[in-house]
C-alpha cells in the first residue's frame, strides 16, 4: 500500500452536502456550546459557529485520503486553515470542489503530508468558506519525496490577552462526530488501540471549535461572521474529558495569535494558531473592460440597465427599435438618448436601432457591439411588447407578433453573442420572463408562452455555455413601465421604479455570478427565485405490466407530492431518478447483483481475481459477514500464495468485515470507495484492521 502520487493536482468533487438549523445546532453542542451561548443552540435567532464549515465537508476531506490511497490506521489531521468569505446560513446546500496539491515526505517511519485545498459555495451562489488542510499520514512515509517547506512562527513573549478554560466531556466524541466525522479513532476503543492510543480521542477539529468559540467570545463577542481566517496545527492528541485552556494573543488590528494547552499534562495539543477578524471588505462588483448589449433599452427597465452597468465601467451597445408599445413604428430618438446621457455622466456607449425580431436585425445587433468595442461579454434580452387580447380574440398576427419579439428575439440575438463567448470562454445572458409566464395572466396568452419560451431557451443554452464559462440566467422584474402603466395601481408606481430591480440584473451580469439557469422575481427591492420542483413520485406497477387509469386516480395524491421534491439541472438527471425508481431499496442488491453478480459470485469469483505475487509471505485469514436477503457467511484462507475461499465461519480469522449486501455490491462494483463504506460505518471491521488493507493489494475484482 502506497501513497497515490498521481492523485496530486486532479479536480476532486463537486461534492455536496444538505443541511438544516438542526445540523448546525448539533455541531454547537458537539463543540461544547450549551445554555450559555443560545445564538448557537436555540434555532431562535440561530448564527453558525464558522467551523461548522469544516464539519460539513467531511466526505470531501475523505475523497482526499481516498484519492491519495493513505494507510487507514495511521492518518491523523495535521493542519487547518479555513478563510472565510461569507457568514454561513444556517441552511442549504455546499458544493465543495478542489484538489491535492502536495505529498510531501517525512522520511521512512517519520511519514508523509497531504495537503488538499478546496472552495465551498452555498446554493444561494455565495463562495463561503476556503479550507486548506493536511493529513498527517504516519504510516506512509518514505516513498521518496520532498520534504514540507518549514514555517516560522513565534508566539509574543507576553501573557495572553485572553485565557479561556474549557472542560470537554468524556463523551464529547460521540456527539461530536454525528456532525459527520465518523472515523472510528474517536469511538471505537479496539480501533484506538490498534492506532496506539489508550482510548478514543477527541476530534482535533472539536478542540478547533472549542478555540473558535473562545476566539469569537474574546475578540467579536456575538459577531462570529466577523471571523475572516482560523489556522492552526494540531500538535498531540487529546482525551475526552482532560481539561483545556486557550490561550489568545492579540497582535495587531484584526489578527491574534492562539493555541490549546491540555492543562492536566500541560502539553499544546493545538499550536500555531492564527486568526483575523474585521468586516468583510466590500468589494465592489464593476464591469471595467467589458461590452454589453442590452435590447430594449431606449426605456423602463432596458434604459435603468444600461445606465447601470456604464456606471460601473461597462460599454454598452444600447439597442432599441423605438416603436409603440405594441411594437407598431420605429425611431431612433429612445435608444440616442439613453447614449446621451450615459456620455455625459463620463461613460461608453453606441446606439443601435435594429429590430430584435428578425435574424438579420439581431446579427446587427452584435456586429454594432463588434465594431464599436470588439466583443461581447454580457447580453440582456429585455425588449419587448405586449398585444393582450382574451384567448378567443387572439388571432395570428398578435400571437405572432409577441413570440417574435420576445422569444424568437432572443433566439436572433444570442445565437450570434453566444459566438462571440464562446470564442472567448466567457460570458453572462439574461432573459427577461414574467410573473405572467411563470404563473398565468388573463388575456395574455401570447405573452406567457413567450416568456416561459424563454425559460426553455435558458436551460438548453445553460448546458450548452457551461464549459465556456457562459452563465445564462432570466430575471422576471415587476416594474413601473409604459408596459404596466395601465395594468399596476398608479399608487405603487413610485415604489416599483425600474431602478429596484437592476441590482438583480447587474449582479447576474457581473464576473461574481455564479448561479447558472435560475429564474428571479425582482420588484419593489423584493427579490426571490421561482424554480421548477420535480416531486419525488411513485412508481404504479412492476414497469412491466401498463397500470391502469384508476390505479393514477387513486395514487393522485402521491404522484402530485412535492414534499421531499428537487430540481434539476438537466434532463438526464431526471431520468436517472426515473430508471432509478425502479430500483429502489428492495431491488437495489438485484440491479448491483446485475453489475457485479450475486455476492456469492462475488466469492465464487475471489479465487480466479487472487493476486500470488502480492501474497509472498501473508498468512491472513478474511471473515466476511454479509448481511441482507443475499448475504451469508465467507472466509478467504491465504498462506503460502494459496487462496481457499469457503462458504461458513472460520475459527480464528485475522479480521472480519462486516457489511449489507447491496453495499458489498457497490463496493464491488467500484459505487461505493472502500474507504468512504469504511468511514461512514458501512463496513464494520473487527480484528486486525491493517491486515484488511492487504486486500485490495491481494485480489484484483
Ligand atoms: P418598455 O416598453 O418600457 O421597454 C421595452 C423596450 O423594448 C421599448 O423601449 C421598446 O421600444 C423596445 N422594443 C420593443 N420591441 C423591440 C424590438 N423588436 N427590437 C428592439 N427593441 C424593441 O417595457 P419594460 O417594462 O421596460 O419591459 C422590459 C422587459 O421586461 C420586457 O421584456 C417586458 O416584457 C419585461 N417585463 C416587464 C414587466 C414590468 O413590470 N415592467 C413585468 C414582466 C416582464
Amino acid at each position: 500500500m502506497a501513497l497515490n502520487l498521481d492523485a496530486v493536482g486532479k479536480k476532486i468533487g463537486p461534492v455536496t452536502k444538505d443541511y438544516t438549523w438542526k445540523d448546525v445546532v448539533l455541531y454547537a453542542l458537539g463543540v461544547g456550546a450549551g445554555f450559555s451561548e443560545p445564538e448557537y443552540t436555540y434555532e431562535k435567532n440561530l448564527k453558525v459557529i464558522p467551523t461548522f464549515s469544516i464539519a460539513t465537508i467531511f466526505d470531501f476531506l475523505s475523497h482526499i485520503g481516498v484519492n491519495a490511497n493513505v494507510n487507514l490506521a495511521g492518518i491523523v489531521h495535521g493542519e487547518q486553515d479555513l478563510i472565510f468569505h461569507n457568514p454561513i446560513p444556517v441552511e442549504g446546500t455546499l458544493t465543495t470542489e478542489g484538489k491535492i496539491t502536495h505529498m510531501y515526505d517525512k522520511g521512512k517511519g517519520k511519514g508523509a503530508l497531504v495537503i488538499g485545498e478546496s472552495e465551498t459555495y452555498h446554493s444561494s451562489g455565495k463562495k463561503l468558506f476556503t479550507s486548506t488542510l493536511s493529513i498527517f499520514c504516519r504510516l506512509d512515509g518514505g516513498f521518496g519525496g520532498q520534504n514540507a517547506p518549514a514555517e516560522v512562527f513565534a508566539f509574543p513573549e507576553k501573557k495572553p490577552d485572553f485565557e479561556i478554560d474549557a472542560q470537554p466531556s468524556p463523551d464529547q466524541p460521540l456527539i461530536y462526530r454525528l456532525s459527520g466525522d465518523l472515523f472510528p479513532l474517536h469511538a471505537d476503543p479496539e480501533f484506538a488501540k490498534m492506532a496506539g492510543f489508550e482510548k478514543p480521542i477527541m476530534h482535533g477539529l472539536c478542540t478547533y471549535g472549542y478555540a473558535c468559540r473562545a476566539l469569537i467570545q474574546n475578540l467579536i463577542p456575538g459577531e462570529p461572521e466577523k471571523l475572516r481566517r482560523l489556522k492552526c496545527r494540531f500538535s498531540k492528541p487529546l482525551y475526552p474529558g482532560d481539561p483545556i485552556k486557550i490561550q489568545i494573543w492579540k497582535t495587531e488590528d484584526g489578527k491574534a495569535v492562539w493555541k490549546v494547552t491540555n492543562t492536566k499534562t500541560n502539553a499544546d495539543v493545538i499550536t500555531n494558531g492564527l486568526c483575523e477578524y474585521g468586516d468583510i471588505l466590500k468589494e465592489e462588483i464593476r464591469f471595467d473592460g467589458r461590452v454589453a448589449i442590452v435590447t430594449g433599452a431606449g426605456g423602463g427597465l432596458g434604459k435603468v440597465y444600461a445606465l447601470e452597468l456604464a456606471k460601473r465601467g461597462a460599454k454598452v451597445v444600447v439597442n432599441d427599435l423605438g416603436g409603440s408599445r405594441d411594437g407598431a413604428g420605429a425611431g431612433k430618438g429612445p435608444a440616442d438618448k439613453v447614449v446621451d446621457e450615459i456620455k455625459a455622466a463620463g461613460g461608453e456607449a453606441v446606439a443601435n436601432y435594429d429590430n430584435v425580431a428578425t435574424p438579420e436585425g439581431g446579427e446587427n445587433i452584435v456586429k454594432t457591439a463588434m465594431d464599436a468595442f470588439g466583443t461581447v461579454d454580457i447580453l440582456i434580452n429585455n425588449a419587448g411588447i405586449l398585444r393582450d387580447k382574451s384567448f378567443l380574440k387572439m388571432d395570428p398576427e398578435n400571437w405572432q407578433a409577441v413570440i417574435d419579439v420576445h422569444l424568437t428575439g432572443a433566439y436572433n440575438v444570442t445565437k450570434p453573442a453566444f459566438a462571440v463567448m464562446r470564442e472567448k470562454g466567457y460570458g453572462r445572458i439574461v432573459m427577461t420572463t414574467s410573473a405572467a409566464g411563470l404563473y398565468g395572466n388573463f388575456g395574455q396568452t401570447n405573452y406567457s408562452s413567450a416568456k416561459m419560451g424563454l425559460l426553455g431557451l435558458m436551460n438548453t443554452l445553460k448546458i450548452e455555455g457551461k464549459k465556456y464559462n457562459i452563465l445564462v440566467n432570466t430575471v422576471a422584474p415587476i416594474a413601473a413601465s409604459r408596459l404596466t402603466e395601465d395594468i399596476l395601481p398608479k399608487e405603487f408606481f413610485e415604489k416599483l421604479k425600474p431602478e429596484f430591480v437592476s441590482p438583480m440584473v447587474l449582479y447576474l451580469c457581473s464576473e461574481k455570478c455564479k448561479v447558472d439557469g435560475y429564474i428571479y422575481n425582482a420588484g419593489m427591492g423584493f427579490f426571490n427565485r421561482a424554480a421548477v420542483i420535480t416531486g419525488k413520485g411513485i412508481v404504479l406497477g412492476d414497469g412491466k405490466s401498463i397500470p391502469a387509469v384508476e390505479a393514477v386516480a387513486d395514487h393522485l395524491d402521491q404522484i402530485g407530492a412535492l414534499k421531499g421534491g428537487k430540481e434539476y439541472f438537466e434532463l438526464n438527471e431526471q431520468v436517472g431518478d426515473m430508471i432509478n425508481a425502479f430500483s429502489a431499496p428492495a431491488a437495489t442488491a438485484e440491479s448491483a447483483a446485475k453489475k457485479t453478480g450475486s455476492v456469492a459470485d462475488v466469492f465464487a469469483a475471489m479465487p480466479g481475481a487472487f493476486n500470488k505475487d502480492a501474497a509472498k509471505g501473508v498468512t491472513v485469514v478474511f471473515q466476511y459477514h454479509i448481511s441482507g436477503p443475499g448475504g451469508g457467511d465467507w472466509f478467504c484462507d491465504i498462506k503460502d500464495g494459496e487462496c481457499i475461499v469457503s462458504a461458513g465461519v472460520h475459527g480464528k480469522p485475522t479480521c472480519t468485515l462486516k457489511m449489507a449486501d447491496t453495499d458489498f455490491l457497490d463496493m464491488i462494483s467500484g459505487t461505493l470507495p472502500s474507504m468512504q463504506a469504511y468511514t461512514s460505518g458501512k463496513l464494520k471491521i473487527d480484528g486486525d484492521v491493517m491486515k484488511s488493507q492487504l486486500i485490495g493489494k491481494l485480489f484484483k475484482m
